[in-house]
């Protein structure tokens, strides 16, 4: 009699233990998967969020080329808006082209020339397919 009542006492014993642990690794599990989650989550928010900050193959150029030094999309800086220099070339890419080229004449403002025509030496030497992307970003802008 004594030796069941040990072995009932033990029995459950290892039981709670055993179970003990199994509840421990559960909630370790869930632990895990709901912070996936939460990060699954925040991340499709952001990008929800903003969307404008998907950034253009044009306009990563013209940021990585400097063009952003002095160029705005709306606003005059150093140089014309981009939206400026969008619609004077209006209809007319091949004439934008040939001035990023350095084989046209500026249209835009003349006058400060001579601070743009060093950037030039920039695009003249992109090969045709950036220049492309480029000058398509440019024209895009409104
Ligand atoms: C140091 C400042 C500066 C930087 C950097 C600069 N620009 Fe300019 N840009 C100007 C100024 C000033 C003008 C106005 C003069 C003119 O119209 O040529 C201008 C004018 C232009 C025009 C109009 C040209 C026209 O017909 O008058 C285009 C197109 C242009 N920039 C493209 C670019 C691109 C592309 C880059 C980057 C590779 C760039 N610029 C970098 C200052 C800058």
């Amino acid at each position: 009699m004594k030796k069941e009542i040990f072995l009932t006492i033990s029995l459950v014993l290892s039981m709670s233990v055993t179970f003990g642990i199994s509840k421990k690794e559960t909630s370790t599990n869930i632990e895990q998967v709901s912070t996936s989650n939460t990060k699954a989550i925040s991340n499709s928010e952001k990008n929800l969020q903003s969307p404008a900050k998907v950034v253009s193959p044009g306009e990563k150029l013209f940021k990585d080329k400097g063009c952003t030094v002095c160029h705005q999309v709306s606003t005059k800086l150093v140089g014309p808006s981009l939206k400026t220099i969008a619609t004077a070339y209006v209809n007319n890419k091949k004439g934008l082209v040939a001035f990023l080229k350095d084989a046209g004449k500026p249209i835009v403002d003349p006058a400060q020339a001579s601070v743009m025509h060093p950037q030039i030496a920039i695009t003249k030497a992109l090969p045709p397919n950036e220049l492309d992307i480029l000058v398509n970003y440019i024209l895009s802008v409104k």
